[in-house]
Parts: C-alpha cells; structure tokens; sequence
C-alpha cells in the first residue's frame, strides 16, 4: 500500500451554484495545512473544469463516467474526456448509483477498464447492503475487476463503503473501527485470492461512511485505511478542515 494517504470528498449533487463551490473551496484553501494527504475534490461534473482551473492546488475526481470514449450516448461524459480535462481520478460504482441509476456490476466493470485504459484512476466503491452479508463485497469485487491485470491492479483505488453506514441511510451512524476492519480484511483477501498477496498489498483502500472529523483517526490510524471517502462532511468547510487536519492524530 501506497504511504500517502487519500482523502477523497464526495460532494454528490451539491451544491446547487457554482459560486458555491467557489465559496467551499475557497474556504479551504485558506484553512487546510499541507500534510501527506492527497485531497481530491469530486464536485458535480458541470462545475469539475472551472473549479479545477481556478483552484491548481487540489486534486479533482468526476464522480462517475460511462464506458464509452465518445459517441451517440446522450448525457454522458467518458473517462477519455475528463483526462483531456486533466482531471486524474473517478469515483466508479458508489452505491447511490448502483441504486438509483441501476448500475450493475457488468457495468461498473466496463467503466474500470475504460478508466485504466485512458490512465484515469479509479475509486472503486464495493459494500454491503446490510451488516454481515459479505458476500455481497466477494462479488462485487470478482465482477468489478474481471480482466483487470497484475500490473493494473494498484492503479485502482478501492472504498470499502458499507452502504448502511452511508450518512444519508443511516442517521449518522458510522461503522465502528471494528467493522470497517473487518471489511478492509475481506477485501485484501479477496484480492490476494484473485491476484496474490503482494499484487493485493499494493492497492490503498480507503474508508467511507459517515466519517467525521471525530472517527478519521480511527479508520487511519487503528484500521490502517489508506484513507477516507468522505460526502456530507465535506460540504461543511469548518468541519473539513478539521476532518483534514486529524488524520494524522
Ligand atoms: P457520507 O457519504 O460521508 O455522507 O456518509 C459517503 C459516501 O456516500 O461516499
């Protein structure tokens, strides 16, 4: 695993202007300290080119892509596009749009290949719908990295997101550290069963699910996470900064 560690803010369809995001990101870049941390900020598609341009010292990521580099498929953005962006990262398969958008795992592993080929890293999102069924993890993994080589693997970030634990169905209820470990283990084990152990050890998987700038520390420092994928908590800046800043502690 990679030593730098990911903070990824998942803004998913916020906020409603761009000067908005313009205020969040300038609130930001005043308050956040280097550390060893790569912050990558996934704004809403309409905005990614603007904001990237205006604010050079944060990462971007696009939020999904579609398989395709370009074509006849009306209303959506390829992975070819957002690297001519310069943008270097996409989110791929987060559970809202598994569930609100039908996104199977076919799919979501067409979009890992179209990524890899155009030298986009993906953020691969796998969890389960409900404590212990972690099964679910096994085979989202197994279909989502169908064809994926070796050598491939550790261009590929994955989030480890129960989707129970995800702030918008769960009240603020996060996984404890516990949990979340568990699923991080399930998960190098699945990868060293499909690659080998050292192919497996080299991919940074990071956290998400309500994390806060109170439970960070515990995904990093305790569960050993490469990081943290980060959505509702990243829409406030004073509590951002904090979410930022504590990681280390
Ligand atoms: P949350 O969202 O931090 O608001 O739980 C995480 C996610 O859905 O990626």
């Amino acid at each position: 695993m990679e030593n730098k560690k990911y903070i990824i803010a998942n803004w998913k369809m916020n906020p409603a202007s761009i000067k908005e995001g313009f205020g969040l990101l300038s609130g930001l870049s005043k308050g956040i300290k280097k550390n060893n941390a790569e912050l990558v900020i996934c704004p809403p598609g309409v905005f990614l080119n603007t904001l990237k341009n205006k604010f050079k010292k944060f990462n971007f990521g696009a939020q999904n892509i579609f398989w395709e580099d370009k074509g006849a498929y009306t209303g959506e953005n390829s992975a070819l596009m957002i690297k001519n962006l310069g943008v270097e990262y996409t989110i791929i398969g987060h559970s809202e749009r598994r569930e609100h958008f039908g996104e199977s795992d076919e799919a979501v592993n067409l979009k890992i290949i179209s990524c890899l080929k155009n030298k986009v890293r993906p953020i691969l999102c796998v969890g389960e719908k409900e404590k212990n069924r972690e099964t679910e993890i096994k085979e989202q993994l197994d279909k989502a990295l169908r064809d994926v080589k070796k050598t491939q693997l550790k261009n590929i970030l994955i989030a480890y997101e129960p989707v129970w634990a995800i702030s918008g169905n769960s009240n603020g209820v996060s996984a404890t550290v516990e949990d979340a470990f568990r699923g991080l283990l399930l998960i190098r084990k699945t990868l060293t069963r499909k690659f080998n152990r050292r192919t497996a050890n080299s991919v940074s998987i990071l956290y998400g699910g309500s994390v806060n700038s109170g439970n960070v520390s515990g995904f990093i420092n305790e569960a050993e996470f490469g990081g943290v994928l980060v959505g509702g908590r990243s829409l406030d800046v004073k509590e951002f900064i904090k979410l930022v800043g504590n990681i280390n502690k």
